[in-house]
């Protein structure tokens, strides 16, 4: 478990440009990448749908904002970490998670 409220040096911000970079911290695989905004994001490595790295994905820009785009189903997460495209189903509008 690597300790989130600490600031842990892992890439050189020069290095996080337009494709996901996989990263090593503390035992954990992690991914960054850079949004249409030039954020930063630092996620678990691990695809929410079958485990695929989203770090062999891509970045891609669409109308709402840059998304990190799976490898394997190509399922698209927005910044925010939320799943807002499903390719296989294209009428499918992913709902955000609710609490439980
Ligand atoms: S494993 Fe990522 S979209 Fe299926």
């Amino acid at each position: 478990m690597i300790e989130r409220q600490l600031w842990h040096p892992v890439a050189l911000i020069e290095d996080v440009a337009e494709a996901p970079v996989p990263v090593r911290l503390l035992g954990e695989s992690l991914v960054l990448w850079r949004d249409d905004a030039a954020a930063v994001h630092a996620w678990t490595d691990r695809c929410p749908h079958r485990g695929a790295q989203l770090s062999l994905g891509k970045v891609v820009n669409c109308e709402g904002g840059a998304r990190l785009e799976c490898p394997y189903h190509g399922w698209r997460f927005e910044a925010g970490g939320r799943c807002v495209e499903v390719p296989a189903l294209p009428t499918f509008v992913p709902r955000p998670r609710t609490a439980p």
